[in-house]
């Protein structure tokens, strides 16, 4: 099956990414939020990503109109239901993502394929209650979407070889290197990332040295392009600590425990860049360390 046509729900952080990478690889895509607000915000964040594309010299100004010319936004599900391929980047919860799967399963041909941008949910789970197990598919990208060039192919026990097939083909024509990962919570990448990002809050928790300090060093020490702190306001310090949750149920291991101080950063609304405030303060240039634990 060829895919033409690109559905995304959720335009959030990653949605409008993935909208963005498929508009501009020449699907016609159609994005949907839950608002016309958000919608109008999704599409904002299109048009920024692809004006700092064009400032940079990645992106001509022909390739931006003509991107965003492919790019429909808007609220209606069924629009969305006669897409080729559904991508769903909606909040990190299982019962979000299945109500959404049961709606589009009503509304799409018997064809389509749904495919999850979950970062640690089991894609069995939501291919069991989809009505169409073996045409779901994991896609999992990564944050920022136009930026990076890996997505996870996450094969459930239900899904097809055509499925897996023309997803992982997807992909390629998206300009993204696929890999193969297995349906286990997390994947390949979060498995090892999401630990390694905990440990660097409980390195703060325990005074190991400054928020600051602790990026420098794995920056300059280790090579990474951010600092785990840093990173962490980047992915969402609300999406960090559902997925941490999500694992630690999977594993029961305590590395994917989420600590105590990020629940609280949560709870205190400090969910890193989206909120304006996390470990660092981004209401001030160049974004400074929040003080967190002063006793
Ligand atoms: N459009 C097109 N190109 C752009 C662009 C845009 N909007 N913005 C930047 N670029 C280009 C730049 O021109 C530059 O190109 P060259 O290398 O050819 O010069 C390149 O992209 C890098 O841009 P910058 O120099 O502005 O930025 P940077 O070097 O600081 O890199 C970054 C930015 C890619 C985000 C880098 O900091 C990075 O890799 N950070 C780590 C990100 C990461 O780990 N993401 C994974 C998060 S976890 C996840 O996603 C999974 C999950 O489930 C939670
Ligand atoms: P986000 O909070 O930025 O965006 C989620 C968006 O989904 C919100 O704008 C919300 O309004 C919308 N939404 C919720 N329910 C909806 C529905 N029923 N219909 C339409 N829209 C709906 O979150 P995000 O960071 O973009 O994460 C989205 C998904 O991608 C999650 O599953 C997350 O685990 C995964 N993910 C996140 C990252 C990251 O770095 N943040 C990386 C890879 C994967």
């Amino acid at each position: 099956m060829a895919i033409e046509t690109v559905g995304v729900v959720g335009g959030g952080l990653m949605g409008s990414g993935i909208a963005q990478v498929a508009a501009a690889a020449g699907f016609r895509t159609r994005l949907r939020e839950m608002t016309p607000a958000l919608a109008s915000q999704a599409r904002a964040r299109v048009v920024r990503s692809l004006s700092i594309g064009v400032d940079k010299g990645k992106v001509t100004p022909e390739q931006r109109d003509a991107t965003l010319g492919r790019l429909s936004t808007g609220t209606d599900v069924s629009e969305i239901a006669t897409c080729d391929i559904v991508i769903e980047a909606v909040v990190e919860d299982l019962a979000v993502k299945t109500a959404l799967w049961q709606e589009l399963d009503r509304l799409a041909p018997p064809d389509t394929i749904f495919a999850s941008n979950t970062s640690s949910l089991t894609i069995a789970d939501m291919a069991v209650s989809s009505g169409r197990p073996d045409r779901v598919v994991g896609l999992h990208f990564f944050n920022p979407v136009p930026l990076m060039a890996l997505v996870e192919v996450v094969r459930a026990i239900t899904t097809s070889d055509a499925t897996v097939r023309t997803a992982t083909e997807f992909v390629r024509r998206l300009g993204k290197q696929p890999i193969a990962a297995r349906d286990t919570s997390g994947f390949v990448v979060n498995r090892l990332l999401i630990p390694y990002m905990l440990d660097a809050i409980r390195a703060v928790e325990h005074g190991v040295a400054s928020v600051a300090d602790i990026d420098t060093g794995m920056r300059l020490g280790a090579g990474h392009p951010m600092g785990p702190l840093t990173l962490l306001d980047f992915v969402g310090l609300d999406t960090t600590l559902r997925i941490a949750e999500i694992m630690y149920t999977e594993f029961r291991e305590t590395r994917f425990a989420p600590p105590p101080l990020l629940r609280q950063m949560v709870t205190a609304g400090m969910f890193g860049r989206k909120s304006g405030r996390g470990f660092y303060d981004y209401s001030v240039e160049p974004p400074r360390a929040t003080p967190l634990l002063t006793a």
